[in-house]
């Protein structure tokens, strides 16, 4: 398997927790853990089956299992080190390792009613997203659903929120970032409903909010933000990456994004859940 995803991203105690409290809060701006065409057909389900890939630290089945007690909740992924301990899980969750690349094993196929995907963009070339979509599909039943969220990386504007917000180091290490990983933040969001439609799903929609919709979260999606920006800088900066910044830079420029942060600079961008069913 090759694991692209740690070119650019951390797997340890503070992503673990970062990762668990940005799922929550893109999940109260988006409004739904599940869209509602798919939940429709779900409830007609006494116990339906539903992956989770990329799955992380597990949240999307964490929290679906208080809705879908009887469900059947896999998540898979392609590294398990930010699995929850398996004996801290509900008795109907269970992760194991999977890449979204390969076609999944034939013990797989046909096996679930929604197959869920939240925020696999660092992991994926533009040329990636059509072959995992192809390979999703291969879980689905017929009938069943394909979820995916992703947001869209490539304008992410830092606003004053006040007239004497500070915004500088907040702008400046959002550029640094999200220039660096410009060619895997132009796809997905903006292809995935195009994808879906040509390989065959049916009923496909892009549904859009902005990161910013529930006021009160915008401090700490900024936050959040932030932490895995700084995450990024400082393993750039540890592998001495080339134009990586000195991690004596990096700790002051922290103070400053804190402080801009404080002063009401917050950011927004949009989130794309890309939705379809697989005919019957
Ligand atoms: C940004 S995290 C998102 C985790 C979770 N979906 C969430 O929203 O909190 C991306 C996840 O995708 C996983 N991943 C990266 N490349 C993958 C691949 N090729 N196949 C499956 N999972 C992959 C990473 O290990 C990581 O857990």
């Amino acid at each position: 398997m090759s694991d692209i995803y740690s070119d650019n991203m951390s797997r340890n105690a503070t992503e673990t927790q970062r990762l668990d409290e940005q799922f929550d809060l893109l999940t109260r701006n988006i409004g739904y853990l599940v869209h509602p065409s798919i939940t429709d057909k779900l409830s007609a389900i006494d116990s339906p089956a539903i992956a989770d890939i990329g799955t992380g630290t597990g949240s999307f089945l964490l929290q679906l299992a208080r809705v879908y007690p009887k469900a059947t909740l896999r998540g898979f992924d392609i590294s398990q080190d930010l699995f929850p301990a398996p004996e801290s899980l509900p008795s109907n969750v269970e992760l194991g390792l999977m890449d979204v690349k390969q076609p999944p094993p034939s013990k797989e196929h046909n096996r679930y009613d929604l197959v869920h995907v939240r925020l696999l963009t660092a992991a994926m070339n533009p040329t990636d997203w059509e072959p995992a979509v192809r390979n999703l599909i291969q879980l689905l039943k017929p009938g069943g659903a394909l979820q995916w969220e992703e947001c869209d990386f490539t304008q992410c504007p830092y606003r004053r929120g006040r007239l004497d917000s500070s915004v500088s180091a907040a702008r400046f290490m959002s550029t640094q970032f999200r220039m660096a990983l410009m060619e895997k933040f132009s796809s997905g969001w903006s292809t995935l409903p195009q994808i879906m439609g040509s390989i065959g799903l049916l009923h496909v929609d892009d549904d859009i909010v902005s990161s910013d919709r529930v006021v009160e979260t915008r401090e700490a999606i900024t936050t959040n933000g932030m932490v895995a920006i700084f995450l990024w800088a400082k393993l750039m900066s540890k592998r001495g990456a080339p134009g990586s910044l000195q991690i004596d830079e990096l700790n002051k420029l922290e103070v400053q994004a804190a402080r801009d942060i404080k002063s009401g600079c917050y950011v927004s961008y949009d989130v794309h859940i890309a939705l379809g069913f697989k005919p019957e």
